[in-house]
């Protein structure tokens, strides 16, 4: 049995449903349901008793010690975050709430409960922390790609408190000796993401008939990485990752935000026409830019390659059209995290664009 934090997320959700394909093991979910959180992106293993869903904080130290006395499990993954750098930026409290304090507690517990279990299961047991590239700060176009070996240089509140829960997981491996490992990737796509960052952002207001915002030039450039072979590396590092150690997880994938954004537009364009007959890149708007956007992130992933044999399987332009066919087919799921709190995000952030 494993047990993961923030499951109901993007890629929480999708590492489930990819977990429960490749193993028999058992998952605990524990998720606070915040606006990210959709139990819908569980729906099709409705029924599955290898999936127990519980409702709550990683922040409230009596449920996850409640949780890891009832269940024993032999890893815990924390995906658990408040993840956009944008509502980061507009309200920075509730990322050092779950980021940092968050962390922190569920460090507490889960380091109360491993001092507790047997020689055996001490060895065996495995802290996993999944963390971003976003640590590592912002490349020049011809600096090298980001290694595990780079100084943090964070530039966002949402990038500061992920800086700072890695290095709270750091700590408690050294002086606690908590077997902990931290994978730090680059941007994810893929199904089951909010609406609210660039890839299913820019897909629905394409359907929607809305403005696709691109923040200043549009040449800031990200390394997109699929969201299924973020998952597949993820347990790649739960099985053989080194203890203490960090591994970055990249695509091979560098793209300025103004090409994907017109590859978006094309495949569109050919799987789901304008009915007027126009390109979707008429609906392309500048807008302003982000306040201390980081201009590129690329990773360097050699040493999670070399050690543990793990590469992405999946190209940009697959990867990218597999992404669009999902949004297409499931419009009412888009629908459904479109309406309430998320329109009144949009209002606030974009104004009247
Ligand atoms: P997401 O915002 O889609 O999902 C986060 C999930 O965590 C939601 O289900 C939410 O309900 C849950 N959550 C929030 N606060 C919680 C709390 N206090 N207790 C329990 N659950 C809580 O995020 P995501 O894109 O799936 O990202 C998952 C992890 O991967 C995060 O740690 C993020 O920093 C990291 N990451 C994401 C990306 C990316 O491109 N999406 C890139 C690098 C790293
Ligand atoms: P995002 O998906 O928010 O991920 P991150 O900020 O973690 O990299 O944004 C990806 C890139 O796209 C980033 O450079 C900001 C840019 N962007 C836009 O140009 N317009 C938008 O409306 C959004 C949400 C992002």
């Amino acid at each position: 049995m494993i047990l993961i934090t923030g499951g109901a997320g993007f890629i929480g959700s999708n590492f489930v449903l990819d977990w429960l394909t490749v193993s028999d093991k058992p998952v605990i979910n524990l998720d606070a349901l915040t606006y990210a959180g959709n139990l819908e992106n569980l729906a099709t293993i409705n029924g599955d008793k290898r999936h127990i869903f519980v409702k709550g904080s990683i922040g409230d130290f009596d449920l996850v010690t409640k949780l890891l006395t009832k269940y024993q499990p032999r890893a815990v993954i924390n995906f658990a975050a408040e993840s956009h750098v944008d509502r980061s930026i507009h309200g920075p409290e509730d990322f050092i709430q779950t980021n940092i304090v968050g962390t922190f507690r569920l460090l507490e517990a889960v380091r109360t409960y491993w001092n507790k279990l047997d020689d055996s299961a001490k060895r065996n047991f495995r802290f996993l922390h999944v963390s971003t590239d976003e640590v590592y700060g912002t490349l020049k176009n011809d600096d090298p790609a980001f290694k595990e070996s780079n100084p943090y240089m964070p530039n966002s509140p949402y990038s500061a408190s992920k800086a700072s829960s890695d290095h709270l997981v750091r700590a408690y491996y050294h002086t606690y000796a908590l077997p902990v490992l931290t994978t730090n990737c680059s941007n994810n796509y893929g199904p089951y993401q909010f609406p609210e960052k660039l890839i299913p952002l820019i897909i629905h207001n394409a359907l929607s008939g809305k403005p696709l915002p691109i923040y200043g030039d549009g040449q800031q450039i990200r390394d997109w990485l699929y969201v299924k072979d973020h998952c597949a590396a993820i347990r790649q590092v739960l099985q053989d990752g080194r203890l203490g150690e960090t591994y970055n997880i990249g695509g091979l994938n560098e793209k300025a935000n103004l090409d994907v954004v017109e590859t978006l537009c094309s495949i569109l364009d050919e799987l789901s026409p304008r009915t007027d007959g126009k390109p979707y890149t008429e609906q392309i708007t500048f807008v302003k830019d982000r306040p201390g956007h980081d201009r590129r992130y690329a990773i360097d992933a050699t040493k999670i390659e070399r050690e543990l044999g793990w590469k992405p399987a999946e190209t940009f332009e697959r990867g990218l059209r597999k992404t669009v066919q999902w949004y297409l087919d499931n419009q009412p799921w888009v629908q459904n995290v479109t309406s309430g709190a998320y329109q009144h995000w949009v209002g606030n952030h974009y104004g009247t664009i």
